[in-house]
């Protein structure tokens, strides 16, 4: 397949158009934000380990029969996609506070939930990604409640199913955040699952192994992405 011209550039990831329509390809960038694009550096290593960790994550749900935009990995930084239109949702699942959601609530970092949280945001970056409920996502035509329903039902499978996984490679699931796509008249799983959109804890000793290392200054940051993906692979190159 052949890389055409550059359809969009992100925060983390450039997007290429290929010579067949259905498809795109993704490139991760190393580059690192936070706090909405306040906080802005550079991860080394970071777009090769997300690419692989996603890439890795999605094989992994497809076999629990979950559906995603993933075709092929075709260099360290490279993924062929397919070409969706993104549902302008992010969906955040919480399984133990952290983040925004104990500084709303007051619930101490660590804190295990007694219910899995589901929370929608607008994807919208002037507006700062606001949250929303179902109600506004049918007000505003984000998505029907047939769509809605079913990125509820695959948020809450990708949870258990991830949460099982890395349970195995004494990794936490503490929180992560998903984007669903439109391709060919389904929704499916889309973007990325990496330490940049999950919040990952050694089970053992606690530490943080994601992205919250570069938003809290917390040292360490490239060697935990490494970490991650070490984890991840186990034997496999
Ligand atoms: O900041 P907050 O606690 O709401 O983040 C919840 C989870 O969603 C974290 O794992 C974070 O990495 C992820 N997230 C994301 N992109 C955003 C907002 C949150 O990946 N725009």
């Amino acid at each position: 397949m052949k890389k055409g011209e550059q359809l969009y550039e992100g925060k983390a990831k450039k997007v290429f158009a290929t010579d067949n329509e259905d498809y795109v390809i993704v490139d991760y960038k190393d580059d690192a934000t936070a706090f909405n694009g306040l906080k802005k550096g550079t991860i080394v290593g970071k777009g090769v380990v997300n690419n692989r960790v996603s890439n890795h994550l999605f094989k992994m749900l497809e076999g629990k029969g979950i559906p995603t935009h993933f075709v092929e990995e075709i260099s360290e930084r490279e993924t062929i996609v397919k070409s969706v239109k993104i549902v302008p949702i992010e969906v955040i699942v919480r399984n133990i506070a952290a983040g925004s959601l104990s500084k709303r609530l007051g619930i101490p970092e660590g804190t295990h939930l007694a219910h899995t949280v589901l929370e929608y945001c607008y994807k919208d970056d002037e507006l700062g990604d606001p949250m929303i409920n179902e109600y506004h996502a049918y007000a505003m035509e984000l998505a029907t409640p047939e769509e809605l329903g079913k990125i509820a039902d695959m948020s809450f499978k990708v949870n258990q199913y991830l949460g099982e996984y890395l349970k195995t490679m004494n990794i936490e699931l503490i929180d992560f955040k998903l984007e669903f796509g439109r391709f060919k008249g389904d929704i499916i799983l889309a973007d990325e699952i990496s330490p940049d959109t999950c919040r990952f804890w050694d089970t053992r000793t606690g530490e943080k192994l994601d992205k919250d290392r570069f938003r809290r200054d917390l040292g360490n940051v490239e060697e935990a992405y490494q970490e991650i993906l070490h984890r991840l692979m186990g034997g496999e190159k």
